[in-house]
Formats: structure tokens, C-alpha cells, sequence
């Protein structure tokens, strides 16, 4: 089964994406992810992702492209994926298909979790993300156990450097404008499923499941 998850920054993409990896047991592919890791690990990639993501603006496609194209060629993506933050633009999306294509394959899912820009902002500043492990938190709604440690691994849980109020906006603006046009071409594929991300997460999580089955 091969998902992608579509989704305004915020909208809860990674926060699903996790638990459709667990039941399903397919990997979570977050390009976003992938980047932190090597910001974090300070290597050429990194360096470079880091100068557009403080910004708030998309790391290029071609360079995007590339680590995606790499990170589903291996093994363990042989059964199936959900991707998380990727494709971005219509561009990015048109590779993965041209390249589905060839192996006589094609995304299964698009599943759009739709939240409001209002409620944006809001939940950003509240949550909390391991740069260890991935895992996502928010200081209301699903707090770790432990304040500040991570309950998977126990690393220490940080705010994003792109979750403040001005970075978020632009994440928003840029959004609207390179992402959305997302939505109308998986819907063209009739692929698009729609689940309303303003609900509880184990709500939508229930939404989704109902649709994957
Ligand atoms: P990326 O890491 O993908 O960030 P994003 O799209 O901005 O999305 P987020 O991770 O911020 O939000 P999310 O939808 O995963 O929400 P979450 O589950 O955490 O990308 C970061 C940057 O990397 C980009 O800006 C770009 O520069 C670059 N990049 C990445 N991919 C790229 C690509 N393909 N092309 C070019 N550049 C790329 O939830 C948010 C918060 O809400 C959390 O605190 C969570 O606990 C909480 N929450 C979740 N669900 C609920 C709920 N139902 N109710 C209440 N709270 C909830
Ligand atoms: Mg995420």
C-alpha cells in the first residue's frame, strides 16, 4: 500500500503518518524528517536544507527529488510506504508518478487531513518534536509522559527552529500557493480522500483507518 499524506504544515501529517506506519507496517517516509536528521548530524545536506527550511521556503526539487527517489528504492519500502511532506509541488509529484509508472505502479491513497490556517499557528507553537527518533508531541493535547523527554527514546524534545509565529506564516503562504494544487491532481487520479484534522488525533486516525481499511 503506497499513501501520501497531504496537508497544510501542522495539519497533524506526521502525527498520523506514524500510526498508519505502526498498523499497516509499512514505512514512514518524512522527507521533512530526513532533513532534520542531517541538520542535526551537520552534514552538506543539511547545511544546505537548513537555509531554506529557517525560512520558512522549499528546499529545491531537484535535491528533494533525489533523497526521496533514494530513500524508497530500499528494501524495506518494497511493500509500501506513506509518505509525509512529499510530494510538495507539481513538479515533485509528477517525478514520483512518472517513476511509479515505470514499475507498473501508482500511490494507492492521498489523504488530505484538512485544518483551518486559524488553528495553524496555534498548535505550532505547543508542539514539541524529537530530533532523535521523529516523534512529535503537543504541550496540550498529547504531552509526553515526562515533560520534555521523549517517550520513545528519551532524547530531549525541542521546539522546531521553523515553529515560530513569522517562519509558520510563510510555511502557510507557501503552502497555499506550491501545495495545494496538490489536492486537484491526486483528485483528478481519484485517488483524493479527505479527513477533517480538526478532531481528536485518535479521531482522525479513525477516519483514516475506516478509509484504508
Ligand atoms: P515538514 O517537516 O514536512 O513540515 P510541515 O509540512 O511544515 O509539516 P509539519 O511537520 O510542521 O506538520 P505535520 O502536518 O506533520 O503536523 P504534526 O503531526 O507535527 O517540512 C519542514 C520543512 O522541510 C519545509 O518547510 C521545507 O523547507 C522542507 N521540506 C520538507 N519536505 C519538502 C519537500 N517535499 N519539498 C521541499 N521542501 C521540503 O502536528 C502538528 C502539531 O499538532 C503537533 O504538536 C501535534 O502533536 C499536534 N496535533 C496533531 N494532530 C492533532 C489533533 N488532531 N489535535 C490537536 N493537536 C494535534
Ligand atoms: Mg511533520
Amino acid at each position: 500500500m503506497k499513501i501520501v499524506m497531504l496537508g497544510a504544515p501542522g495539519a497533524g501529517k506526521g502525527t498520523q503518518a506514524k500510526m498508519i506506519a505502526e498498523k499497516y507496517s509499512i514505512p514512514h517516509v518524512s522527507t521533512g524528517d530526513i532533513f532534520r536528521a542531517n541538520i542535526k548530524n551537520g552534514t552538506e545536506l543539511g547545511k544546505e536544507a537548513k537555509s531554506y527550511m529557517d525560512k520558512g521556503e522549499l528546499v529545491p526539487d531537484e535535491l528533494t527529488v533525489r533523497i526521496l527517489l533514494d530513500r524508497v528504492a530500499q528494501d524495506d519500502c518494497k511493500n509500501g510506504y506513506v509518505l509525509d511532506g512529499f510530494p510538495r509541488t507539481i513538479p515533485q509529484a509528477e517525478v514520483l508518478d512518472a517513476e511509479l509508472t515505470k514499475m507498473g505502479d501508482k500511490i494507492d491513497f492521498a489523504i488530505n487531513v484538512e485544518v483551518p490556517d486559524e488553528n495553524i499557528v496555534r498548535r505550532m507553537s505547543g508542539r514539541r518534536a524529537c530530533l532523535k527518533c521523529g516523534a512529535t508531541y503537543h504541550i496540550v493535547h498529547i504531552p509526553p509522559v515526562k515533560e520534555g523527554i521523549c517517550d520513545k527514546c528519551g532524547s530531549e524534545l525541542v521546539l522546531r527552529d521553523d515553529d515560530k509565529e513569522e517562519t509558520v506564516k510563510n510555511r502557510l503562504a507557501v503552502y497555499h500557493e506550491q501545495t495545494q494544487p496538490l489536492i486537484d491532481f491526486y483528485d483528478k487520479k481519484g485517488v483524493l480522500k479527505e479527513v477533517d484534522g480538526t478532531v481528536d488525533s485518535k479521531d482522525v486516525f479513525a477516519a483514516i483507518t475506516g478509509i484504508l481499511g
